[in-house]
């Protein structure tokens, strides 16, 4: 998949990650980006710094009416990254369900919505990508992010088996797993932090050089080569 000429999609585009994402794609030549979020202010800003490329999209993924409209909304979709996410924290004992349940919704049932919506529309549009942004937190957890680190376990392990399905599509599939990133989410988080924008350039990088998992940042490079070698030493680490 190249980003030049690809028409990309990009949920919770309007801060952080996302909105670094929709600005290395125009960077990279995308031939138009939707940039879709919930705050419709910081979106119509983002999309004046490259009239015509990039299209401002509301959408609430955890809207299931808004979401099947994409496929009508944005039909020369060829790359859709599912980058909109929450983080709540809280411990396994004591983290309230109705917490952990808005980090499914979002972080896990919002990207199966949008991939429904659109691995049709990208085959239709000869094949493309779809990049799910999941966390190195994925692999293994921490008491204070049982939840989060949950649902985003959840979304690595469906990718895996979309994997397949869309492949028969021409549709690649790239799981993403970041480490602590410059961000709001992440503002509370008292480690060094890599800047959104440079995790963006690589995770474009790793779409174009056809990686299925993509660490982007420093810290998850080493996490993940350490979860490879011995992830139950991974696992100690992070409970501790
Ligand atoms: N920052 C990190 O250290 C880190 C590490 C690993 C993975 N990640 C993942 O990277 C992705 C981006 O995170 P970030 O660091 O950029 O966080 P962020 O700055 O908090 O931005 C989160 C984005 O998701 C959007 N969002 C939240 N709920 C939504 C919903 N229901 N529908 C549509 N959009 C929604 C937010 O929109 P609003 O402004 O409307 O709330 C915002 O645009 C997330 O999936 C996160 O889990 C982040």
């Amino acid at each position: 998949m190249q980003i030049t000429q690809s028409v990309a999609l990009v949920t919770g585009a309007n801060r952080g990650i996302g909105r670094a994402l929709v600005e290395a794609l125009v960077a990279g030549g995308a031939t138009k980006v939707y940039a879709a979020g919930r705050d419709r202010t910081a979106l119509d800003a983002l999309a004046a710094s490259a009239p015509g490329r990039i299209v401002p999209l509301t959408l609430d993924v955890t809207d299931a009416d808004a979401v099947a409209r994409l496929a009508s909304i944005a039909p020369d979709v060829n790359l859709l990254i599912n980058n909109a996410g929450v983080l709540d924290f809280g411990s396994p004992l004591d983290m309230p369900i109705a917490a952990i349940e808005r980090n499914f919704a979002v972080n896990f049932y919002g990207p199966i919505r949008t991939t429904r919506a659109l691995a049709p529309v990208i085959a239709g549009n000869g094949g493309g990508a779809v990049v799910n942004i999941a966390s190195i937190v994925s692999l293994a957890s921490m008491p204070s992010l049982s939840g989060y680190a949950a649902s985003k376990a959840a979304l690595w392990s469906f990718g895996q088996a979309l994997r397949a399905e869309l492949a028969a599509k021409a549709i690649a599939f790239h799981s993403v797993f970041p480490g602590p990133v410059d961000t709001d989410m992440a503002a509370e988080i008292p480690m060094q932090k890599t800047s959104p924008a440079e995790v963006a350039r690589a995770i474009l990088a790793g779409v174009v050089e056809g990686r299925e998992d993509i660490f982007p940042d420093p810290m998850s490079a080493s996490v993940g080569a350490a979860w490879a070698q011995d992830h139950k030493a991974v696992e100690k680490q992070f409970a501790a």
